[in-house]
């Protein structure tokens, strides 16, 4: 019946029999989806409506769009695609400047643009844009929607997919809908939470963290208007959406569609862990996400199937996997979800001169459907939370309280063998967490560095951050500046809305005087730029590298050196990294266990060979072994 409504809605569309089919092969998702969270009447049929509308607005030019991802559903799991995470406004002004720098992002390698909120946010302070005012209206410093069509279309000529953050648990206190909700109109209230007293916030709290204890504590905010407590996880003018309520998931239905329609390939779901609501949990990763990721993700196949979705869900990796789908919703939620750990156990690494702890964390990572895959990073927008778990360290006999506390006071430069140069960030008395702000190349000592080698040790921890990044398999994302070991941006202190928030530290605006020396060797920017070109060439190449196939991190007999062995039809390969500033040795047996004859090193492009039975290793020494290429 549904399907007989879709078509009939579809009426005599060119494309209509190619709707159809997807229907019958993501329709079953959508409903199914949609029955065990909303079984109210009436929900799948306004649904359908929003798919028949969503496709009929959907350009010619995409629609082909549509037909060549559907023949390579695979392009953002290829070793070629890489990704590049900038704000449109610090790095090129507005959408047009954007356009206007495609060929620096081509000269980097990169196939996959991910500009920060760009869609209008509330006036003043507003979470670096992630609290949005209007979903269907660019930011008007950026540009127009118009501006933002005509930018998919150029970076689709140039190869480059465009992302784009669909912020899903809250709205600006100031959207419409909140407006409407204060103005005392019942539809509206029911999108958000809210509570006429402290009982149900109080019952909640007894089991909910806190994001941001500094500058937001607590999760509920009150408002007069509403005469009520309302449930705002992050800031007091980010208010929690109601999923729980259909019209909120149908919103959400169409602003997915406008956006697709608009060229937009892929959605990074905002602090998607957080959508649903459940007494005596945490309020994240509840099942009931999964299935409305699935609601979201079946409509988006059915009407603009090109669109992909990627997770921001910075959790435990036993729900972390979840984004990508366990059991019923295997490769039905997201097709991408930022490996949170990974980018924690680099730093860790580097800080401890000892691998050992990411070979036990990587070890807990079930495998992910193999449509799927990881978003590798180094560094973001957002601080570095230490993710690490007492029962890991406790594997290798360390503490975990005492090695999360040793991580904060390394990375704000505070501990004896530090090198680096970051700022805690959201310091939290009552658990001891202390989070980190800081730029890549400022972490990794480029700020304290005061001769010649130490800066190059700098530059090669930040490149083996990467190596790791990029040899991982996945979609590996390179945060602007980061090309250009950019430090950090101490200025931000000057700007009212961002003084307190010291992750404005690393969101700078990129220096293009600085870019322009990108190919002068004898600077930090250029050999920053030379290496991590390298790296994306090689990579590009190595079939191995598809993200299809998993990573298994072994260790070696030395602490200082972790194993990446992939395992693939394209052929086999084994990363090995040095972690340390030190020369090591190992036994050739630790390598030749997994490299199995193994020697050639595609980034140098030579044989390496041990002697006397032992690999020799310098500090940072990054090998990607595979056969001899060719
Ligand atoms: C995500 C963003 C972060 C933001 C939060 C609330 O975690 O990465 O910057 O503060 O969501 O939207």
């Amino acid at each position: 019946m549904l399907r007989t409504l879709l078509a009939q809605q579809l009426g005599s569309d060119a494309e209509a029999a190619q709707v159809l089919a997807r229907w019958d092969r993501w329709g079953a998702d959508l409903l199914v989806g949609l029955a065990e969270v909303y079984p109210q009447p009436g929900v799948a049929e306004q649904v359908v409506g929003l798919i028949a509308d969503g496709h009929a607005a959907r350009s010619a030019a995409l629609r082909a769009r549509d037909r060549d991802r559907t023949l390579g559903p695979d392009w953002f799991q290829r070793p070629d695609a890489v990704g590049y995470a900038a704000y449109a406004d610090r790095f090129a002004g507005t959408l047009n400047g954007v356009a206007q720098r495609v060929d620096y992002l081509r000269e980097l390698g990169v196939t996959y643009l991910h500009l920060m909120p760009l869609l209008a946010p509330r006036p003043g302070e507003n979470d670096g844009g992630y609290a949005v005012m209007d979903y269907g209206r660019v930011r008007a410093d950026l540009g127009k929607m118009a501006d933002l069509a005509a930018l998919a279309d150029t970076l689709h000529g140039a190869g480059i997919s465009l992302t784009l953050d669909l912020v899903l648990n809250h709205v600006a206190a100031e959207h419409a809908w909140a407006e409407s909700a204060r103005a005392g109109d019942p539809r509206y209230g029911d999108y958000f939470h809210v509570y006429p007293d402290r009982t149900q916030p109080d019952a909640y709290e007894r089991s909910l963290p806190e994001v941001f204890p500094d500058f937001a504590p607590g999760n509920f905010t009150w408002d007069e208007d509403m005469a009520g407590w309302v449930w705002t996880t992050f800031n007091s003018w980010q208010w929690d959406l109601n999923w729980s309520n259909p019209d909120v998931v149908c919103e959400f239905i169409s602003i997915i569609l406008n956006l697709a329609n608009e060229g937009v390939d892929c959605l990074r779901l905002d602090a998607i862990a957080f959508i649903w609501k459940r007494l005596g949990t945490d309020c994240q990763n509840q099942p009931e996400v999964h299935a409305i990721t699935k609601v979201l993700r079946a409509a988006a196949r059915i009407a603009a199937p090109s669109l992909i979705f990627k997770a921001e869900a910075i959790v435990a990796p036993n729900q972390l996997v979840a984004y990508l789908g366990r059991g019923a919703h295997a490769g039905r939620v997201s097709d991408i979800a930022y490996h949170n750990s990974l980018m924690v156990q680099i730093w860790s690494a580097l800080a401890a001169r000892d691998a050992r702890l990411m070979t036990v964390a990587m070890s807990r990572f079930p495998d992910i459907p193999t449509t799927t895959g990881w978003a590798t990073y180094l560094r973001c927008h957002d601080d570095i939370g230490w993710a690490i778990d007492d029962g890991d360290c406790a594997e290798i006999g360390w503490n975990g309280f005492a090695h999360r506390g040793f991580l904060s006071d390394f990375y704000i430069g505070a501990h004896p063998a530090s090198f680096a140069e970051g700022a805690a960030f959201q310091e939290n008395p009552a658990t001891g967490d202390r989070r980190i702000s800081g730029s890549a190349a400022s972490l990794a000592g480029l700020g304290t560095a005061r001769t010649a080698g130490q800066r190059q040790m700098a530059i090669d921890r930040v490149l083996l951050g990467y190596a790791m990044v990029l040899g991982f398999g996945g979609i590996p994302l390179i945060y602007m500046g980061d090309e250009l070991a950019l430090r950090n941006d101490d200025d931000y202190i000057s700007v009212p809305e961002h003084a307190d928030d010291n992750r404005w530290m690393h969101r700078p605006v990129m220096p293009w005087e600085l870019a322009d020396t990108r190919h002068d060797p004898s600077t930090d920017a250029g050999r920053m730029w030379a290496g991590l070109r390298r790296l994306i060439d090689v990579r590009k190449d190595l079939d191995s590298l598809h993200a299809s196939a998993p990573t298994r991190v072994h260790p070696t007999s030395h602490p200082a050196v972790v194993l990446f062995v992939r395992q693939h039809p394209a052929g086999d390969m084994v990363q090995v990294y040095n972690v340390s500033d030190w020369n090591v040795t190992i036994p050739e047996t630790d390598i030749q266990a997994h490299a199995h004859g193994l020697t050639f090193d595609r980034l140098t492009g030579r044989e390496v060979h041990p002697h006397d039975g032992l690999y020799a290793l310098r500090p940072y020494t990054t090998w990607w072994l595979t056969q001899p290429a060719g």
